[in-house]
């Protein structure tokens, strides 16, 4: 098993440690799509639906540099474009030396469709885990809720 770091995931809401590692997997397998001309700091992201699926995605840059979109955002595209609208846990892995969260405005990307116990992994170089749970890195969030 590789190396964890971070709080242990307890909760409501379990998901299989096989689970997690596939997703990890996942993420990993299409880390290599990356399109990152300017910052060669390639990631990939993988979204666990309702139904067991998982959709993946990677960072997509842009020449013109705010444009360019996070892979954790892209994978909640593919999501929905598949047509599911709940994100029951979210893996991220970089070949960076400490595994990396999601950044904040992927984070409250991933509030729309998640919650506070949402499950959040990362995997860096040599197989190097953290995990935490969404309401942790996006606590006190703004969401659909608010605006009802
Ligand atoms: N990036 C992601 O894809 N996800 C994150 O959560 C952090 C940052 C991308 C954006 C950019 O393409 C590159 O990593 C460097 O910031």
């Amino acid at each position: 098993m590789p190396e964890i770091e971070g709080p242990m995931i307890e909760g409501p809401r379990e998901i299989e440690d096989a689970t997690l590692d596939q997703m990890v997997g996942a993420a990993r397998a299409i880390m290599s799509s990356a399109y990152v001309p300017y910052s060669g700091f390639h990631v990939g992201a993988a979204i666990l639906n309702e139904d067991g699926t998982i959709r993946t995605a990677v960072n997509v840059e842009n020449a013109s540099y705010p444009l360019s979109v996070c892979a954790e955002r892209n994978a909640a595209a593919a999501m929905v474009a598949s047509g599911h609208g709940k994100i029951l846990a979210v893996a991220v892995a970089t070949d960076a030396k400490t595994p990396t969260p999601p950044c904040g405005g992927c984070r409250q990307v991933l509030w729309e469709f998640g919650d506070a116990d949402t499950p959040v992994m990362a995997e860096g170089a040599n197989g190097v885990r953290a995990r935490w749970r969404l309401g942790e890195l996006l606590p006190h969030a703004f969401g659909p809720d608010d605006l009802r």
